[in-house]
Formats: structure tokens, sequence, C-alpha cells
């Protein structure tokens, strides 16, 4: 792939950047700061890493946490100024995109660009961001209207970002970014994609920000967390590290790491896939900001927690409505744009699908068994949801999903839900053997079962011995014992 040059444009330097940020001044107060209420919050900062696009919580299981929409939650109507931090892969959850899923990767990332333009948010990219290329994310960048502030990170030679120095209310805050390479030696090198590890470009970046004014600094980390402790050991200054990964390969829930410090550092790497993000406020009376507790003391005083994105949050009705939006477009798109992805036929000799219907037939018992089960009814879960045509949602709610012979997101006929050719494998075959034992799998492999069932679409504590007999009954596979 080519890297063009169209992200540079908009770039700012660190000194003319004393950032006119709309948004940043709260709306129901006058004058914030030195006059407030003991311990309130002056501004707050809102962290996230490893985003990976994910717009909103599967719903496979009940209260699960995440939600871009549950940022505002974090955001809104506080009666100071708050703006975002991201860290790690933030607009794609690889770093290519899936040649059969590109569109609807395409459309996710500009919902999350479409989120973030609602507030001011500043972001270190990582190597997933060019899984579209840098055209796209130059497109990505103005549309979020996101400050790249990454340095090290250099597209034909040049930084695709400059330090930004921003105003929460009277506290001038410096985003720093360092982007670092993947480890993961299965990300493809980029043409003109470099990355530059210098340790001294940090250190004048963080002297530069200090000397235009800035009060609180933050450095946005999109490398591993070992080379961003390397570099924050070696950088003074550095009030607070937020973690992210510099690449990131689908659809991985990454926990919470503790919150951590170094000398006067502070540490954070929130869950990703916005499972957690971290809340910094600030209370500024003037000099130097010191960690504790925001009532105590006469100096300006900062603390940071850790929390859950919560499913009781409240949702942002302006996110949500972006968010319902996507999923209208993606069901209406779909539909129209893969109409002709039929299923690859069966190879030569090999049996394909062909759907309960006939399986029921000669197996009345292990019918009735399956018809108790939520199997049978896997393809309601998401028609109801007007998720039938989400390439995210359907392959795991049908059965033989892109497989020969099988199905596809707009070619399902008779193969709704997870039937029996889910576990047992295709069996035109069996059937035309009238009933062949050697020509269906009689005992599923439990790997099976955990290609569907693992996280984030399953709760952590999921277990196949557990769920196992639970498929069963009298007449299909169940012991009398
Ligand atoms: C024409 C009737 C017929 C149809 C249709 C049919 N089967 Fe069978 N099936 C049989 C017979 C007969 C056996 C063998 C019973 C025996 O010998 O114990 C069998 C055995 C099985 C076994 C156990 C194999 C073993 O090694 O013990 C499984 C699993 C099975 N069928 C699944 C299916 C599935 C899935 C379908 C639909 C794709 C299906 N069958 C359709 C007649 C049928
Ligand atoms: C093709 C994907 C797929 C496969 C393969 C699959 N499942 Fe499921 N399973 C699902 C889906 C989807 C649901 C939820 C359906 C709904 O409610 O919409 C589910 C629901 C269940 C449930 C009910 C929920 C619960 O935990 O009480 C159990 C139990 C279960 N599966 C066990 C298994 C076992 C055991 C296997 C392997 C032998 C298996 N599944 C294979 C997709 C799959
Ligand atoms: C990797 C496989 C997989 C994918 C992808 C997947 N699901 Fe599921 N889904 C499951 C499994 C497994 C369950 C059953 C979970 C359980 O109960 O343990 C389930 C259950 C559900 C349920 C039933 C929840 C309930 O308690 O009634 C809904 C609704 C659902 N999924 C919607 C979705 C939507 C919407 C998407 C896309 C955003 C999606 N699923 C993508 C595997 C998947
Ligand atoms: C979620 C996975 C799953 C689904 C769906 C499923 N089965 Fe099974 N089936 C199993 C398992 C597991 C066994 C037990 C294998 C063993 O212990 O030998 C089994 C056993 C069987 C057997 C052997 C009978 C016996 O008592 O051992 C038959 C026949 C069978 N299934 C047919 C079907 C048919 C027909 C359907 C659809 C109506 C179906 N199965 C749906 C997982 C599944």
């Amino acid at each position: 792939m080519k890297i063009g040059s169209a992200l540079l444009a908009g770039t700012v330097a660190l000194a003319a950047l004393v950032a006119a940020c709309e948004g940043c001044k709260p709306s129901s107060m006058g004058k914030p700061a030195l006059s407030v209420v003991a311990g309130a919050p002056t501004g707050r900062l809102v962290l996230f890493s490893d985003l990976a696009a994910a717009l909103e919580p599967c719903g496979c299981v009940a209260d699960q946490r995440g939600g871009l929409a549950r940022l505002g939650a974090f955001a809104s109507g506080q009666a100071f100024p708050v703006v975002m931090g991201a860290a790690g892969p933030t607009f794609f959850d690889d770093v290519q995109l899936n040649a059969s899923h590109a569109a609807q990767e395409l459309e996710k990332a500009h919902t999350v660009a479409q989120v973030f333009a609602q507030q001011p948010v500043f972001l270190a990219p990582s190597r997933s961001e060019f899984a579209a290329g840098s055209d796209e994310l130059a497109k990505l960048v103005a549309e979020s209207k996101v400050g790249v502030v990454s340095r090290s990170l250099r597209v034909a030679g040049q930084p695709v970002g400059e330090p930004r120095l921003v105003s929460v209310g009277a506290t001038k805050v410096a985003f720093i970014g360092y982007s670092g390479a993947p480890h993961d030696t299965l990300v493809p090198p980029l043409e003109g994609l470099s990355f530059d590890a210098n340790v001294t470009s940090l250190q004048s970046d963080v002297a530069a920000a200090q000397a235009a004014g800035a009060r609180f600094v933050v450095l946005l980390a999109s490398s591993s967390r070992g080379e961003a402790l390397r570099l924050v050991d070696r950088t003074p200054g550095i009030d607070l590290v937020l973690v992210g990964a510099p690449s990131v390969r689908g659809e991985v829930v990454r926990d919470d790491v503790p919150i951590d410090r170094i000398e006067k550092t502070v540490v954070v790497e929130p869950a990703s896939r916005l499972q957690s993000v971290v809340v910094v406020d600030l209370v500024d009376r003037g000099g130097a900001f010191e960690e504790g507790d925001l009532a105590v003391g006469a100096g300006s005083r900062f603390v940071v927690r850790q929390e859950p994105v919560a499913s009781k949050l409240t949702k942002s009705p302006e996110s949500a409505r972006i968010l319902a939006e996507y999923d209208a477009r993606i069901d209406d798109q779909n539909r129209v744009r893969y109409a002709s992805r039929t299923p690859a036929p069966p190879r030569e000799g090999e049996a394909h699908y062909v759907g309960v219907g006939v399986c029921g037939g000669c197996h009345a018992q292990p019918l009735a068994v399956w018809s108790a089960t939520r199997h049978a009814k896997a393809y309601p879960s998401l028609t109801e949801k007007h998720k039938a045509f989400d390439l995210d949602c359907v392959g795991c709610h049908v059965t033989g999903y892109e497989k020969p012979g099988g199905s596809t997101v707009t070619h399902v006929g008779n193969l709704e839900n997870v039937q029996c050719e889910a576990c047992h494998g295709p069996g035109s075959k069996h059937v035309a053997g009238g009933g062949l034992k050697s020509a269906i799998v009689r005992k599923p492999d439990p790997s099976v079962c955990t290609g569907c069932h693992h996280e984030p679409h399953v709760e952590r504590s999921w277990r196949v011995e557990q769920a196992w007999p639970k498929v069963l009954g009298p007449g299909h596979g169940a012991h009398p014992g």
C-alpha cells in the first residue's frame, strides 16, 4: 500500500496551538478555577485505550460493558470542561481490512469519527489506523476533528502529528503522542510508514510544552507497555501516561491493568474496547499539580480513577442516534451490497447442508430436544434487533456460515438458527446414504462450540463442559444414568 501525505494537512506546531477548543468551555458556569467549591473539579480528562471500533456491546450476554454512546455519561452535563484522549487501535480492529468486510469496517470507522466529533479528542494513532490507507485515515481525522499528537509516527518521513496544548478550564494541558512500531511479526510493513523511537525528541516535546505554559502533561502511548514505561522513566515532567497497544488483530478483549506509578508519573491502561475508561479530575488552584484528594491542600490537585463503562450508564442521545443510524445503514446497505454473495458450492465429493427439516424427518427425538434449546431461536435474536444483515453478528446465529454448500449473510434460506449441522457437520451424504454413519460426525469436538461460544459473546465463566449437557436430552446423546 502506498501512502499519501493528506494526513499532514492541518498539523500545526505546538507554539501555535494554545488551542481554541470549542466545547471545552463549561456551559453552565462563569469563571472556572480559583474560587470553586472545595474539591469540585475545574476540568476532566477522559482516557481510553484500544477502542478498536467497538461501537456497542453485541448483546449476546446481559449487562455487557462498553458502548460509545455511554462515553457521554462521563462527559456531558458536567459543570466543567471535558477533553478526551485515546491510545492504541481506535478506528479499526485490525491492521488490514478483511476483504469481505471492508465496506462495513469503513462505515464503522466513520461512525467512530462522528461520535468523536462531538467533543475534543486527542489521539496517538497506532498501526491499525492505517488499515484502510493513509488517505482514508486523513478523512477520518478530518471528520472526527481528533487532534493527532504523535510525532514519532512518520508518513513519507513527515510526522503525522504534533503535540497539542489545550485549555481545560484555566489549565493548559499538553497532549503528547508516542506511536511505537508493532511487535506482532505478522503485521505487514506499510510502504512509507516509519516509527521513530527517539527518546530525546519526546524529552524536547515535554520541555517545549512546559515552556508554552503546559501545567499538566499527558503522554498518549500507542506502544508496548514496556516501551512506554522506559520512555517515561527517561522523560521527566510527564504527569500521566495512557498506554494502548501498537496494533491489534480482531476482537480480543484485554482486561484492566491496575493504575500504577513511576516516580510522579501515573500509568494507566484501561481495558480495551471501551470496557473501562480512566477519569482524571483536575482542581486548578494555581501552581504545580499533585496527585491526591481534590479537597485537601492549597495547591492544584488531580485524582485518577478507572471506571467500568457499565450498562446502567446513561447514553448520550446524540451518540445513540449516530449509532442507530449506523445500524439502519448496515441493515439496508448489506442486503443490497451482498445480494450476489452466494455460498460456494461444496467441493467435489463433499457434503452440503440440508437443514433441520430434513434431519428431523428421521430423528424425531433429537429434533424435539433441539427445538427446546436457544439454538433453535438464534436467528430471531438478530432479526428482532434488525441485525441479521450485520456481518459482525450473523455468522454465529446461523448454520454453515460462509462454508461451501452453506449460508451467507444474504443467502440463509433454511439454515437460519444454530441447527443440527452446525454441530454435526453438513449432512447431505449421510441423508443420501439413508443414514450413513460414516458420513456424519457423531460427537462434535468441543472446539466446535467455542468457535461461537467465546468472549465477548459469552460470560468469562462459560465452560464447554457445563454447557454440553444442556444441548442433550432423551434420544439426543443423553445417556441414562
Ligand atoms: C433418512 C433418514 C435420516 C436422515 C434424513 C438423517 N439421518 Fe441421521 N441417522 C439415520 C440413521 C438410520 C442413523 C444410524 C442409526 C444407527 O445405526 O444407530 C443415523 C445416525 C445419525 C447420527 C449418529 C451417527 C453415529 O455415528 O452414531 C447422527 C449424529 C445423525 N444421524 C445426524 C443427522 C443429521 C445432522 C441429519 C441431518 C443432516 C440426519 N442425521 C439426517 C437416519 C437419518
Ligand atoms: C454456530 C455457532 C454455535 C455453535 C457451533 C454452538 N453454539 Fe451454542 N449458542 C449459539 C448461539 C448464537 C446461542 C444463543 C442463541 C440465542 O439465544 O439467540 C447459543 C446458545 C447456547 C446455549 C444456551 C445458553 C446457555 O448457556 O444457557 C447453550 C447451553 C449452548 N449454546 C451450548 C453449546 C454447545 C455445548 C455447543 C457445542 C456442542 C454449542 N453451543 C455450539 C451459537 C453456537
Ligand atoms: C462469535 C459468535 C457470535 C457473534 C459474532 C455474535 N453472537 Fe450473539 N450470541 C452468541 C452466543 C454464543 C450466544 C449465547 C450466549 C450465552 O447465553 O452464553 C449469543 C446470544 C445472543 C443473543 C441472545 C441474548 C439473550 O440473552 O437473549 C442476542 C440477542 C445476540 N446474541 C445478538 C447478537 C448480535 C446483535 C451480534 C452482533 C453485534 C451477535 N449476537 C454476534 C454468539 C455470537
Ligand atoms: C449444539 C450442538 C448440537 C446440535 C445443534 C445438535 N446436536 Fe446432536 N449431538 C450433539 C452432541 C454433543 C451429541 C452427543 C455425542 C456423544 O456424546 O456421543 C449429539 C448426539 C446426536 C445423535 C446421536 C444420538 C445419541 O443419543 O447419541 C444424533 C442422532 C444427533 N445428535 C442428531 C441431531 C439432530 C438431528 C440435531 C438437530 C435436530 C442435532 N443432533 C443437533 C450436539 C448437537
